[in-house]
C-alpha cells in the first residue's frame, strides 16, 4: 500500500516574514486536520529552509527544497549543495521541475546527477516529467516522458529507485487552471508504471509513489487522488494559502 504524499511547491514565492507565517499555519492546521496517512512536505525558498525547518520540526510536515545543484562542492558561485541543503533539515528536493527544464536549460543528463547527489545525500528526489501541449496532440508525450525517465533515472540500481518520488506534471496544467482529467492523469500514471515495471519489475514499480501536479486544488483533488495511480500531487498556486493546501491534502 503506497502512502499519498501531498507536497507543496511554493516556487518563487514568500519572503522569510511571509514564510514563517503560512508554514505556521499549515502546521497548526494540519495536527488537527490530517490523518497521519498522508506524507506533508513544504517545498520552501532556499532563503526561508532553515526558519521552515525549526517550525516543522516534530510535526506531520517535512521541509523540502526545490531544486539543488549536481555537483557536491566547489567554484560553483551561486549555487546550492545537497549537502548544505541536508544540513538545515531538508529532507525532499524537487528536481527537473519543467521550469527549470525550460528557464535554466535543465537537460536529462543534468538531471541524472542531481538525483544521483539527492539520493548520495539521504533524501528523497522528487523527480518531475510532463509534456508539452503540443506534444499530446502530436502523440509523442509518452515516448517523451519515457525518454525522461529512462535518461535521468533508469542507472539506478533497484534499491535507490524505490527512494524516488516521481511527479507527473503536464507542462498545459501547471499554473493554467487548467487540469488533466481523471482520465488522463490515470492513463499516464499507469503508463509511467509501466514504464518502471519493464525495467524494474512489476514489484518494485508498484512501490513507487507517483504524484499528480498542475493546477490540484480543492474542488478537484479527491477526485484525482481517488484514482488508483495517483499517490499524491505536487501542488504549486494552492500550496500558497494554508486553508487550500490543508483542503488538498484532505482530499487524499
Ligand atoms: P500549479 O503548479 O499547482 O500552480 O499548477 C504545480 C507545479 O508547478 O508544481
Amino acid at each position: 500500500m503506497r502512502k499519498k504524499v501531498i507536497a507543496g511547491n511554493w516556487k518563487m514565492n514568500k519572503t522569510l516574514e511571509d514564510s514563517l507565517k503560512l508554514a505556521t499555519e499549515v502546521v497548526t492546521i494540519a495536527n488537527d486536520e490530517v490523518n497521519n496517512n498522508v506524507q506533508i512536505v513544504m517545498c520552501v525558498p532556499f532563503t526561508s529552509l532553515y526558519a521552515v525547518s525549526n517550525i516543522v520540526k516534530g510535526t506531520k510536515v517535512a521541509l523540502g527544497a526545490q531544486n539543488c545543484y549536481s555537483k557536491p562542492s566547489g567554484a560553483y558561485t551561486g549555487e546550492i549543495s545537497a549537502e548544505m541543503l541536508k544540513s538545515v533539515g531538508v529532507q525532499y528536493v524537487i528536481l527537473g521541475h519543467s521550469e527549470r527544464r525550460e528557464y535554466f536549460g535543465e537537460s536529462n543528463a543534468l538531471l541524472a546527477d542531481k538525483v544521483n547527489i539527492v539520493l548520495a545525500t539521504g533524501m528523497t528526489p522528487i523527480f518531475c516529467c510532463g509534456e508539452t501541449l503540443a506534444q499530446r496532440e502530436k502523440g509523442i508525450h509518452i515516448d517523451f516522458i519515457n525518454a525522461q525517465l529512462t535518461d535521468s533515472l533508469f542507472h539506478l540500481a533497484p534499491a535507490d529507485f524505490q527512494k524516488i518520488i516521481i511527479a507527473y506534471e503536464p507542462i498545459w496544467a501547471i499554473g493554467t487552471g487548467v487540469t488533466a482529467t481523471t482520465a488522463q492523469a490515470q492513463e499516464m500514471h499507469e503508463k509511467i508504471r509501466n514504464h518502471i515495471a519493464s525495467k524494474y519489475g512489476t514489484e518494485v514499480a508498484e512501490t513507487i509513489v507517483i504524484q499528480y501536479g498542475g493546477s490540484m486544488k480543492p474542488d478537484n483533488a479527491k477526485e484525482l487522488l481517488s484514482c488508483k495511480d495517483v499517490d499524491g500531487g505536487l501542488i504549486g498556486g494552492a500550496s500558497l494559502k494554508a486553508r487550500d493546501f490543508i483542503d488538498v491534502i484532505k482530499g487524499a
